[in-house]
């Protein structure tokens, strides 16, 4: 009998909480202020082998043998000796491989890739590697791509060969053809074993790479950032930006060019967490500025660069004397003025060329330049300023981007706020890793955290700089990253950005890439092992807003006060934001409900009559709300569209939107106005 009554009274519950009705008023008519076309964007660092071994397709590890220990990556067998006269003057090293005095001693090297080489059945490889013979005349080289792990009969999966001739260093290709499919080949490369042959910068890339470029991206990872449809493209990083110390920085020069002469770098993110150590994680630089200004353009995003500013981490050094001093930062303004320069400059300046002999002549219209990463208190402001001084007076059309610093709250926030506004920089970077409270804005995260949740914005003062969310992601307490619960609620957040597109120009979820076996950093926003990706259920909301971003803001209030539906506590755990899209002349809402409950809705849209169709898009997980999107099961939480029709109320006609919205789901919908 109790058990019964529990029923009826449970059922009794979700009646009366499924018929609660949230009413919303839409101004359809008063069109608001602009969405900037660089919102929701991307942050790319090399974290996680997000470029090497990720994104950037060369497959071969170490390929120049500059790692410090030269043959990381590497096994080699029989008469092989490291030698450093090689003909690239910023990558000296190339290896001898001598023939071993007997005719089945082998000298051979053979490389791991990262976390092995992911090869498709019948697909075509460029091997490419620079190599002479000493002595003079010819010699064959044999290069087998292997799979030495699972035990089979043969352990080829695909070969060729090059032969090699004259005293000259000279590049040599092959195609090879795989046929299997496998994520953990290896590279072989042997000699004939009669004539001693010299080799150098040793490199496989699938020949379908993004736009087919040899130097090229690796193709699913690419599309999966053209799919976001992202408004703008930060780059390189995150903390790789300044270094653990200064000469460890990232120096864009160093990324021009050919890619053999392109020096290698410490890649911060091998060491930074002693429990994710990664001691063979380097920055090649084989991704480097161009290719990121070339992808900016693929993929239509404005690029928005990073560059030091003359401090190397402050986290990680507290001693003044770690950072370039006041009076040595000249270089480092130079970089910004020179980067400038290759990006937009004719082909007949000198950077200018650089891009130009690259294969770009077009200027690629840079208009963002980000100075300083997570910078903070007096070191950085004075630093900055004559960075700020320096560029205005060249370039004064670039939009200069600033930092708040590490933290979203606080005293050495507001500081950096207050500065940035003094040295009038166009935009502030804000970075908030922080939990739910923080992204739903509830009682706990308004005491942790203060001004936080999707109402953080509305207070922003609207004068001077203006706001660019360049690092932010969901980081569940408990330890949850990339799960369904945690992306919701950055949804939840994120109409509290399109509701303030007059303050927040631009923002974008951070990292971005992560292999499943090397990554440092979770959540991120894609996931990929050498064959496969998948994305996260966050990297959907951040294409449900970008693919739906507007032209326009439109203002969606509830209740006589006309207040936003930011979650408070009478909104039932509601949030929503509205904009209208000039472009394709549609109204586009959306709508997350974080509660446990099914809820009523009804829009009204005013200002428009008659019965419409609504298309709508909905994230929603009838499962554990830790579930998450997996390489084994990568569409398992993915948004789902349909359509529903407004009704018509009134003597007008008045177009009504009415909806139950399930637990815990984001419905977008788009009407045509
Ligand atoms: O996104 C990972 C790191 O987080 C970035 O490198 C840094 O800017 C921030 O602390």
């Amino acid at each position: 009998m109790k058990k019964r009554l529990f029923v009826f009274s449970l059922a009794v519950t979700s009646i009366l909480t499924a018929s609660a009705q949230c009413v919303m008023n839409l101004q359809t008519k008063k069109i608001g202020s602009a969405v900037s076309p660089t919102m929701y964007g991307l942050f790319f660092e090399d974290i996680n082998f997000a470029a090497d071994g990720g994104l950037y397709a060369e497959m071969v590890k170490n390929r120049s043998f500059e790692f410090p220990n030269a043959f990381t990556g590497w096994d080699v067998s029989g008469k092989v000796t490291l030698k450093e006269d090689g003909p690239f003057e910023r990558n000296p090293h190339y290896v001898r491989l001598a023939p071993s005095g007997h005719r089945d001693k082998h000298t051979m090297i053979e490389n791991h890739g990262f976390f092995g080489m992911g090869v498709k059945s019948g697909e075509e490889y460029r091997f490419s590697i620079w190599a002479r013979v000493p002595e003079g005349g010819t010699a064959k080289l044999w290069i087998d791509l292997v799979d030495n792990a699972t035990m089979r009969d043969d352990q080829k999966l695909g070969n060729a060969s090059v032969e090699v001739s004259g005293k000259e260093w000279k590049k040599y290709t092959t195609i090879i053809k795989p046929n299997r499919t496998f994520a953990k080949a290896h590279l072989r490369v042997w000699g004939d074993g009669k004539v001693t042959t010299d080799v150098e910068h040793v490199s496989l890339f699938p020949v379908n790479t993004y736009k087919g470029r040899e130097n090229g991206l690796r193709q699913d990872l690419a599309k999966a950032l053209e799919d976001i449809h992202p408004g703008v493209f930060r780059f390189p990083g995150g903390c790789i930006v300044e270094g653990t110390d200064l000469p460890t920085r990232y120096q864009w020069k160093n990324t021009t060019g050919p890619v053999e002469n392109r020096p290698l770098n410490e890649n911060r993110w091998h060491y930074t967490f002693t429990n994710r150590y990664f001691p063979d994680y380097f920055q090649s630089y084989g991704l480097g500025f161009f290719e990121f200004f070339q992808l900016c353009e693929d993929i239509k995003a404005e690029p928005l660069p990073v560059l030091s500013v003359g401090l190397a981490c402050q986290f990680q050094n507290s001693d003044e004397h770690a950072h370039a001093a006041m009076n040595e930062l000249q270089p480092y303004i130079d970089d910004c003025l020179d980067l400038i320069e290759f990006a937009n400059g004719p082909a007949t300046s000198k950077w200018g060329k650089v891009r130009a002999d690259m294969g770009h002549p077009e200027p690629f219209n840079m208009k963002y330049l980000a100075i300083g990463n997570e910078q903070w208190d007096t070191p950085y402001f004075t630093r900055l300023k004559p960075f700020v001084e320096a560029v205005r007076a060249r370039y004064p059309e670039i939009m200069i981007v600033g930092t708040s610093g590490p933290d979203s709250e606080g005293k050495m926030f507001e500081k950096g706020w207050e500065a940035m506004r003094e040295l009038k920089a166009d935009l502030v970077d804000e970075h908030f890793y922080r939990n739910e409270s923080f992204f739903l804005g509830t009682a706990e995260g308004k005491q942790r955290y203060g001004n936080c949740g999707a109402l953080r914005y509305d207070s922003y003062n609207r004068k001077g700089s203006k706001v660019f969310a360049g690092e932010y992601a969901c980081h569940g307490a408990g330890k949850k990253w990339n799960h369904y619960e945690t992306s919701l609620y950055e949804a939840a957040f994120m109409t509290g950005i399109e509701r303030n597109a007059d303050v927040v120009k631009m923002a974008t979820y951070a990292p971005l890439f992560a292999h499943v076996e090397g990554w440092q950093w979770r959540p991120d926003l894609i996931w990929f092992d050498n064959l496969r990706m998948f994305n996260s259920v966050s990297y959907y909301v951040q294409q449900m807003f970008a693919m739906n971003k507007g032209t326009n803001v439109l203002k969606l209030t509830t209740g006589e006060k006309q207040v936003p539906v930011a979650g408070q506590e009478n909104m039932n755990g509601l949030f929503a934001s509205s904009v209208f899209d000039s472009t394709t002349n549609e109204i586009i809402i959306k709508v997350v409900n974080t509660s446990e409950t099914l809820q009523g809705i009804t829009i009204n849209l005013l200002g428009m009559n008659g019965e419409r169709v609504a298309e709508t898009l909905t994230l929603h997980h009838t499962g554990s709300m830790d579930d998450e999107n997996t390489l084994e099961q990568p569409t398992k939480i993915q948004p789902v569209s349909s359509s529903l029709k407004c009704v018509t109320e009134g003597r007008k006609q008045e177009t009504v939107l009415k909806d139950q919205l399930p637990p815990k789901s984001f419905r977008l919908y788009k009407v045509k106005k």
